[in-house]
């Protein structure tokens, strides 16, 4: 198969952040992307509905013209959350998803959840009206080491959490492990997870290869091989569980090519070109539209795109997209380290 046709995908994981950074990105997402549900950590991270809308505000009028994006809002879980600010935010259709972030377990996260019996009540609301909780699944003890933090996490906070409130809704995120996958498909109902592309195509060598490479450090952090290859798996096996969430995390080059670089892989701009290659490879082309386009919609309950990308594939490699120039500076672009053939060639509204 060399060209491929499916419904307009979406990003369940985006940042997108803010000012010129987010004139500079947005475009990137947008021209393939229908929605995004957008992460909120921003520096102040968006707590309420009112920074919220004030946010959705910013990034519509960011957006080039002809391009049909629809931002999806996300408020930032901290231990001050109001119950009642959250519910309003849900039911005018303004937020469609709350994170929750570890204090401590990533970019800008120092706001999160330290104490998470001061949120069981925003969480049993979340509940009662059916929103769901994304969440960073990562523990933040510094004793526990770097590469098991998601698997720690997913038996001393995840399990425990969902059984002390029945019916939450959560989506594991940019989850990276088997033990996070097999987690996943052992639950009936009430649990999902999104899946980088990153994550797909890269394991933990990439970041030593050769000598430090910052662009490929992320958090959570890649993994061994046999965990990439359980991520394929889950991803190209159709499960609805699965979907795509990027997690493209764009920083100026100076701020990840230095001595302590922040964490984030900047995949926008050839996400769903890379997204091909691995389904191709793992001979499941005909999966990749429940992966990217369908299977989020269902579990976040919203109809499925009417527009169609094309993707097709090229009998030389496509180069790897020049950086991105914002007003901020330059940010450096995803490398899969393998030549991809693929592209999107067309888009329809
Ligand atoms: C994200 C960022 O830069 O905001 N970084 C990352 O490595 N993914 C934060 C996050 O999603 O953990
Ligand atoms: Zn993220």
């Amino acid at each position: 198969m060399t060209r491929l046709t499916i419904r307009r995908p979406d990003d369940w994981h985006l940042h997108l952040r803010d000012g010129a950074m987010l004139a500079g990105v947005l475009p990137h997402s947008s021209a393939d992307f229908a929605r995004a549900i957008i992460m909120p950590n921003l520096v102040p991270p968006v707590v309420t509905t009112a920074q919220a809308e004030a946010y959705r505000q910013r990034i519509l009028a960011a957006l080039p013209k002809g391009h049909d994006f629809t931002p999806l809002m996300v408020l930032y879980l901290t231990e001050g959350t109001a119950a009642d600010d959250v519910e309003a935010g849900f039911r005018s259709g303004l937020i469609t998803a709350v994170k929750l972030y570890p204090a401590g377990a990533t970019t800008n996260s120092h706001g999160g959840v330290r104490d998470f019996s001061k949120v069981t009540a925003v969480l049993e609301r979340m509940a009662e009206i059916g929103l769901p909780l994304c969440v960073h699944g990562e523990v933040t003890d510094p004793a526990v080491d770097i590469f098991d933090r998601e698997a720690v996490f997913l038996e001393t906070v995840l399990d425990p959490l969902r059984r002390r409130i029945p019916g939450l809704r959560v989506v594991l995120e940019h989850v990276t492990t088997r033990e996070g996958v097999d987690y996943v498909r052992a639950q009936e109902r009430d649990l999902a997870a999104t899946i980088t592309v990153h994550h797909l195509m890269i394991n933990r060598n990439a970041i030593f290869a050769g000598g430090i490479r910052p662009h490929y450090y992320c958090l959570p952090v890649a993994k061994r091989e046999e965990h990439r290859l359980a991520l394929r798996a889950a991803a190209t096996s159709g499960d609805a569980r699965f979907f795509l969430g990027t997690d493209s995390a764009p920083h100026v080059d100076p701020a990840k090519e230095c001595g302590c670089g922040c964490a984030g892989i900047y995949t926008a701009p050839n996400a769903m070109a890379c997204l091909a290659h691995v389904f191709e490879e793992e001979g499941a082309l005909d999966r990749l539209e429940a992966f990217a386009s369908l299977n989020g919609p269902a579990f976040y309950r919203l109809p499925p795109n009417e527009g169609h990308l094309v993707l097709e594939k090229r009998a030389a490699p496509v180069p790897v997209p020049d950086k991105v120039v914002t007003g901020e500076g330059t940010v450096t672009v995803f490398d899969p380290m393998v030549p991809v053939h693929w592209t999107v060639s067309a888009r329809t509204a």
